[in-house]
This record gives C-alpha cells, sequence and structure tokens, in this order.
C-alpha cells in the first residue's frame, strides 16, 4: 500500500476499538481492487463523539465506521440519514458526500445475510430469543421482523431500553409477536428452551469469558445460536451451545457482510467479498 497525499481516509470509530478486524477487512478490499483509500481505527470515548464525527469534515475523511457504544448516538451528529438507518434510529456507516455527513446502516442487510447464506436459516415462522436492545440488536430485531418472524422476544439489562425496542417493533411489524423479559431468571431460561433461534446482541463475552446470564441447560440441538460477538471467535456462550448440540455461527459473517454493503457505499464498486472474508479468518 502507497499513501500519498491523494490517498482518501476512511476508518473506524468506537470505545473500545482494539478487537476490530475491519481494518484489515477493508484494506485487503481496496489492494485487491487498486483504490487509493486507507482504513484505520480511531478510539473515540464518548464524551468525544461529537468532536470526533463532526472532524471528519473539517479533515475531509471520506467515511467510517461507528461501532460499540456509539451507533445510536452518532444519529445527532449527522446532516443526512438513509431511510434505513432513520427507521432504525442506528448508524453503522457515515460517508462524507460534499460537506453532508450521510448516515447509513448496513448492519441489518449484512445480519440476514449472514444468517441465511451461513446459518441456512430463514427467519420466517421462527420463535427467537434476542439478548440486547443496542444499536446492534435493533438492526437485528428490524431485520428478523422484516423476514417473517413469528415471535421475538428481548431481553435486555436496561428494561427501558427492551421495551422501547418492543414498541418499535409492535409499530413497525405489528404481526410479530414481540415481548421483553429480564436479562437473567427463569422467564429468560424457558424463552430460551423454547426458542428456534437465539442471539446474542450485548456485548457481554466481548474480549472475556463473561457468559450472558442464561442457564447453558437452556441451549439443545436444534437450535442456532448466533452470538454477533466474533473476537473471540468462540465465545463462552457459543461453545456452552456447542457442547449442548446446538448449531452455532458467530459474528464474522455480519461483519464481511455489512462491511461489503459500506464498502460499496464509499466507494461505487463491487466489493470483493471472498477477499474481505479471507483477510479475516482468525
Ligand atoms: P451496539 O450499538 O453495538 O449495540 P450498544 O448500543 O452500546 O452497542 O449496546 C450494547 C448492548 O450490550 C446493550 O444491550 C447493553 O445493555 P444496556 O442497554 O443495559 O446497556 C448490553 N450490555 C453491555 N454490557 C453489558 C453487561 N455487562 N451486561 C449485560 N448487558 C450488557
Amino acid at each position: 500500500m502507497k499513501i500519498t497525499s491523494h490517498t482518501k481516509v476512511v476508518g473506524i470509530l468506537g470505545y473500545p476499538i482494539n478487537h476490530t478486524l475491519s481494518p484489515q477487512m477493508h484494506n485487503a478490499a481496496f489492494a485487491h481492487l487498486g483504490l487509493d483509500y486507507v482504513y484505520s481505527s480511531f478510539e473515540v470515548k464518548p464524551e468525544n463523539l461529537r468532536g470526533a464525527v463532526r472532524g471528519l469534515r473539517a479533515l475531509n475523511i471520506a467515511g467510517v465506521n461507528v461501532t460499540v457504544p456509539h451507533k445510536e448516538r452518532a444519529l445527532e451528529y449527522l446532516d443526512e440519514l438513509s431511510e434505513n438507518a432513520k427507521k432504525l434510529g442506528a448508524v453503522n456507516t457515515i460517508k462524507l458526500e460534499g460537506e453532508k455527513l450521510c448516515g447509513y446502516n448496513t448492519d441489518s442487510e449484512g445480519f440476514i445475510t449472514s444468517l441465511e447464506k451461513e446459518g441456512n436459516t430463514d427467519p420466517e415462522g421462527k420463535k427467537i430469543l434476542l439478548l440486547g436492545a443496542g444499536g446492534a440488536a435493533k438492526a437485528v430485531a428490524v431485520s428478523l421482523a422484516n423476514q417473517g418472524a413469528r415471535k421475538i422476544s428481548i431481553a435486555n439489562r436496561t428494561k427501558e431500553r427492551a421495551n422501547a425496542l418492543v414498541t418499535m417493533l409492535k409499530h413497525i411489524a405489528p404481526q410479530v409477536e414481540a415481548n421483553c423479559l429480564p436479562l437473567g431468571g427463569d422467564e429468560l431460561n424457558k424463552c430460551a428452551t423454547e426458542a428456534q433461534l437465539i442471539i446474542n446482541a450485548t456485548s457481554v463475552g466481548l474480549k472475556s469469558d463473561a457468559m450472558p446470564p442464561i442457564d447453558a441447560n437452556a441451549l439443545h440441538a436444534g437450535q442456532l445460536v448466533y452470538d454477533l460477538i466474533y473476537s473471540p471467535a468462540k465465545t463462552r456462550l457459543l461453545a456452552e451451545a456447542e457442547a449442548k448440540g446446538a448449531k452455532i455461527l458467530n459474528g464474522l459473517g455480519m461483519l464481511v457482510y455489512q462491511g461489503a454493503l459500506t464498502f460499496e457505499i464509499w466507494t461505487g464498486k463491487k466489493a470483493p467479498v471472498r477477499v474481505m472474508r479471507e483477510a479475516i479468518m482468525i
């Protein structure tokens, strides 16, 4: 890679940020297509988010990804939003278009593509347990509802956030049975036992051996347990699920597919998906 004064800069804003594989993935894609871009990572504390997003325009940074915990708050500092970002109230991609900071969300499409292509699972008619109610959880919940899920139960540490997500689902997809429950306890374990698909969209297990407060005995064969976390590649939740005979999937596929869509938004070129995946094999 040859960086010159013409090189366009893109990157990712998050806190913490040292777990991200997005730089390897995007830089491999730029190199493969001979595009003059470089992707870096920026550790941005919550109190500095406003300055960081506004600074993109000041520094003429071509675009960024936005990750934990900024996906929702970043919205406030943007000039325009795609329909999907508006609907989700969260962005994972920003592009500087002229003088305007435009927000997009490629998480929902990235998640569904991964679920279908890698998990061979169609959410239609399924009972689903979703752990978490942050920006990533929202993208997942909305995409599942749009794909015809039968029931989506949301468990989150902060009850108000789970309530808000259920209200949103009821509004945009009234045909889906949506409810919320506490993160932990008998009700959660019963729901986990009944679910055909369990998704972890909390950050519990990210760079640690922590297990979301769910009884491993509730996991069983016939289920797909999907953890949005990809580092570590096998979280404690996935290890427990695998030991109980469930099918497991980590967040690498979602990372690749959302990244491919983001790449296309930034560059206007078709993303080399295979190259991107190979760059982050861990
Ligand atoms: P993202 O945009 O990536 O979804 P986020 O909006 O900060 O990031 O959401 C993180 C999710 O992980 C939330 O559901 C959060 O729960 P709260 O809504 O209660 O904050 C969840 N989470 C983070 N740390 C957690 C912990 N230690 N125990 C349980 N849930 C946790």
